[in-house]
């Protein structure tokens, strides 16, 4: 509409800049604007509404600000959001989580925002947005993609006295969503006023490291704890500790290590590719205070530790230990008597040929609160990664992890004669340097010479290697190709199945593949 000069007076004070921005909920906005603007009340015009909407899209002058934090109940609270798209479906989750009695309009909806409607959390009006939609409405989502109608709806939540969010278009808003932490009822919400969202998603993911889900029974526990001080002497006598800090066992380095009980986590690294750590398992190592780790563990990994961390190599590769494991031991024990949230960080799993077991059992008798981790063992991504399932019904339903370590040395714990008999696939740990006895002690108790063997160096990294051999042969052609530790021996007929499914390039190098 065009402007009639007379109530050109109105507008003669710019109001906002014509800066990038966006909302740091991640939801992208284009152009920044709105201030209200100050002065006396006034009746206003939808005319001239509409008119000053579009002049403080070309005005300059002073920035906007979403600066003023507050949590809002929600609970029973009317909310109508236009549209129904897919920036929609996530409003409307968050507005349904926090309790709102939300009304969404929009002629289509996502799949989410329809059964949310059959399942009557919602009323959906399936029509394009119509004057008077925001009727009784305290908050207002305009979310329809469309500059005309969310304009019609910004007049109409002036009107209303509904407070609105017009994704896309800051310069309609009153409020933006920031980006958000929840632990239980710990809510952290971060806003960089709408100008860094990218900023804002970091600064979530890092707090996401530091707080993590033990922070929502910190609260319970602190609550508690509040509601027996307030309830006098009577109610703590006997209980337990009166700092709630202190109940905060291993819950992240932000809080004051003194007063806090440590704990150690022992975390699997999974057995090569850094990005198979498990989701909890590189959450820690982003807060924790110490990372004790070893050998197999790829350095890589360790840039994910927070800054300030202190990390302790105690690797050991074949009979080089760096450190005796009762110094080990020791070590966890003392950092977390010292308060400090440890991750002791394993290759593959920690409680697979990892001395996972010992050290859990050092932190069970020194009374160190201890968790366990577990990663993808060897065992299991690095037959994965080299195109041979372990089970599978047309060759075995048998599998066997057994240590190569203990048969050169006269001590013989493993069954051979069993497993030479069967079908059982075999997966053999630290067995290189044993693999000629293996050999001999399966074909002697008449494992088939031709049963394939495949040996994996490197397995799950860029360097990943195969040698395939059949049995018989296999211990001399490992020697040929020099294959180095660590690398793990699959012997069984799965091996086979390499041929068909064998789904990463590998390393053109030494090895060969011999004949099956
Ligand atoms: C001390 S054990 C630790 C196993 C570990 N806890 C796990 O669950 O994978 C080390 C042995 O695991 C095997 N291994 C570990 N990482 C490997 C890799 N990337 N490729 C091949 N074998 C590996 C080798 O047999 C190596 O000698």
């Amino acid at each position: 509409m065009e402007p009639r000069s007379g109530r050109r007076r109105f507008l003669a004070r710019p109001w906002v800049s014509r800066r990038e921005i966006d909302d740091d909920s991640g939801d992208p906005l284009r152009v920044a604007l709105p201030a209200r603007r100050p002065g006396p009340k006034r009746v206003i015009l939808l005319e001239d509404l509409t008119w000053q909407l579009s002049d403080w899209q070309l005005g300059g002058g002073k920035r906007v600000s979403w600066g003023f934090p507050i949590f809002v109940n929600l609970q029973g609270v009317p909310v109508v959001v236009i549209g129904a798209g897919a920036v929609a479906e996530r409003k409307v989750s968050a507005l349904l989580e926090a309790g709102a009695r939300v009304t969404v309009v929009a002629p289509d909806a996502t799949p989410a925002i329809d059964s949310w409607a059959a399942d009557g959390r919602l009323a959906l009006k399936r029509r394009r947005y119509e004057a008077g939609d925001l009727r009784g409405a305290r908050l207002a989502y305009a979310a329809t993609g469309d500059d005309e109608v969310n304009r019609g709806v910004r007049l109409e939540a002036l009107r209303e006295g509904a407070w609105l969010n017009a994704v896309d278009q800051p310069d309609l808003c009153d409020f933006i969503s920031p980006a958000v932490v929840r632990r239980g009822d710990l809510t952290l919400a971060i806003s960089t006023n709408g100008r860094a969202p990218g900023l804002a998603k970091r600064i979530r993911e890092q707090l996401e490291g530091h707080f993590h889900e033990e922070y929502g029974a910190v609260v319970e526990q602190a609550a508690a704890e509040r509601d027996r001080l307030r309830a006098g002497p009577s109610a703590t006598a006997g209980g337990a500790s009166a700092d709630p800090a202190t109940a905060v066992e291993g819950a992240g380095s932000s809080l004051p290590a003194a007063g806090r009980q440590g704990r150690v986590f022992l975390v699997g690294a999974g057995p090569g590719d850094i990005d198979l750590i498990t989701v909890k398992g590189l959450k820690l190592l982003q807060a924790a205070d110490v990372v004790v780790y070893d050998a197999l563990v790829d350095k890589r990994v360790l840039e994910c530790c927070r800054r300030g961390a202190c990390l302790h190599y105690v690797g050991k590769r074949d009979k080089r230990h760096t450190k005796p494991q009762a110094e080990i031991n020791e070590l966890l024990i003392q950092e977390a008597r010292a308060g400090r949230l440890v991750v002791r960080l394993k290759g593959g799993d920690p409680f697979i040929f990892g001395r996972g077991g010992e050290e859990a059992e050092a932190l069970a008798a020194a009374g160190v609160a201890f968790e366990v981790v577990p990663g993808v063992s060897a065992g299991i991504g690095v037959p994965a990664y080299a195109g041979i399932p372990l089970t599978h019904r047309d060759f075995t339903s048998e599998l066997v992890f057994v240590t190569g370590h203990e048969c050169g040395n006269g001590r013989q714990p493993v069954d051979w004669k069993r497993y030479a008999a069967g079908s059982a696939s075999i997966v053999i740990f630290m067995g290189l340097h044993s693999l000629p006895e293996v050999a001999r002690q399966l074909l002697a108790h008449g494992r088939d010479p031709e049963c394939p063997v495949a040996v994996i160096e490197n397995g799950t990294t860029a360097e990943q290697r195969t040698l395939v051999a059949p049995l018989a042969r296999v211990a001399e052609q490992v020697s040929a190709a020099g294959v180095q530790p660590p690398a793990l021996v699959v012997i069984g007929e799965v091996v086979r199945l390499r041929d068909k499914i064998a789904w990463r390039r590998e390393q053109q190098g030494s090895l060969v593949e011999g004949a099956i």
